[in-house]
């Protein structure tokens, strides 16, 4: 009895009952965080359900440009990207679907985020630190964006952090030790950060608990007429590169670094991407068109630069590429056969879109002299990318 009463005085005296002081407000607000007002907003929606029974989120993300990009936490893929035209109409930039289903029923990698390996491993196979590691073969013999089950193809945890002129959105994954065959746990983070300047910036993070390899990118599919009105082939490119990587049948690059002087793989002023993407040339006629890895002249090894712009007549959209990564794999959707018809009921035809992969070297793992992909237990792998849209009144060639 005693020691009920003494605990009711402690609980009472504890709630300040017994306190003179009247209390204080700012108490309650120190234990409530107060939410950061921003001025872009953020809504979740149902996305669809996995055959796993896993299900997906649809975020939404609006800027006070009216922006608006979407993207799933299926795949961390970008579904959505409105942007304004010359005339301010908004219109969607990016290829995909507006349910979970058409992205698992078939999807080329539309908006996803491509991992543990952008592009394609030789034979399926390296060998790292002594040891040969297979890999999930499923391009031909080789292997293709991080195999059968990619990042492109999982659910990833995700936390929104919103601050005044920007909304980040952070999704996190666990690929497990030989995961498609690669050794290692790897956490891996990517940030997709939207802001009022109509950048959207992607952020990649990833730590190890073995020597293993990683190269990450985005595999967004742009066509700047908005709402895909016809293919990708009046768009201007300007690609701040010297050299581009000769490929193989496979695609598989053969090692060496080729002037683009002279080529139709000379994208150092803006070149209409149609003007010589039927080139009698042997590079083309093997990827199809373009599809083909660019070395950036870069200033610095690892800052964030300028080193792309792609731009469209017609509306007048502009899209300035900024990277850390030493490559970007230029994609012109050769592949695109007419056999999917994704939102809005557009059918996807050849070269109705363009896929800038901000990357290393396809392959690396079997060119010691490509830039390094190892990444070791105790560093940290980190690589950003930003698509900035804008518009010009007058596009030029
Ligand atoms: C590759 C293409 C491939 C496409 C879709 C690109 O990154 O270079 O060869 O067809 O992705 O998988």
């Amino acid at each position: 009895m005693k020691q009920t009463i003494f605990c009711t005085l402690f609980y009472l005296l504890s709630l300040g009952f017994f306190s003179c002081q009247p209390k204080q407000e700012e108490d309650k607000t120190v234990e409530v965080p107060e939410e950061i007002k921003s001025n872009l907003t953020v809504n979740t929606s149902f996305f669809g359900t996995l055959p796993s029974g896993d299900t997906a989120t649809l975020f939404t993300i609006k800027n006070q440009d009216n922006m608006e990009v979407k993207i799933t936490n299926y795949g961390g893929i970008i579904t959505s990207v409105l942007v304004p035209d010359k005339d301010g109409k908004m219109e969607d930039v990016v290829l995909g679907y507006d349910n979970l289903e058409g992205y698992l029923k078939s999807s080329p990698y539309f908006g996803a985020i491509v991992g543990r390996y952008g592009n394609r491993i030789a034979n399926g196979k390296f060998m790292l630190d002594g040891k040969e590691y297979p890999l999930a073969v499923n391009n031909g013999k080789n292997h293709l964006h991080g195999g059968l089950v990619g990042f492109d193809k999982v659910i990833w945890e995700t936390e929104i952090e919103k601050k005044e002129n920007s909304v980040a959105l952070k999704m996190k994954y666990l690929s497990k030790d030989m995961e498609e065959g690669y050794p290692g746990n790897l956490n891996v983070e990517v940030i997709y950060t939207i802001d009022n300047e109509n950048a959207i910036a992607i952020d990649y993070i990833a730590t190890t608990d073995k020597t293993t390899h990683v190269n990450l990118t985005n595999h967004t599919y742009f066509n700047l007429t908005g709402d895909v009105k016809r293919d990708i082939l009046d768009h201007s490119l300007m690609l701040k590169a010297d050299h581009y990587l000769p490929v193989d049948e496979g695609l598989i690059p053969t090692g060496e670094l080729r002037n683009v002087e002279g080529t139709p793989f000379n994208f150092k002023d803006f070149q209409k991407i149609g003007e010589e993407i039927n080139a009698s040339n042997e590079q083309i006629k093997l990827g199809g068109g373009y599809d083909h890895c660019w070395v950036f002249n870069r200033q610095t090894p690892n800052d964030l630069e300028i080193l792309g712009e792609l731009k469209e007549p017609t509306s007048g959209r502009v899209m300035q590429l900024f990277t850390t990564e030493p490559a970007v794999q230029f994609y012109t959707g050769n592949f695109l056969d007419g056999k999917i018809t994704g939102k809005m009921d557009k059918v996807y035809n050849q070269r109705f879109a363009l896929c800038l992969e901000t990357q290393h070297f396809p392959d690396s793992p079997n060119h010691p002299d490509f830039p390094s992909t190892v990444l070791k237990p105790g560093e940290k792998y980190e690589s950003s990318t930003v698509y900035k849209f804008s518009v010009e009144k007058e596009v030029g060639n």
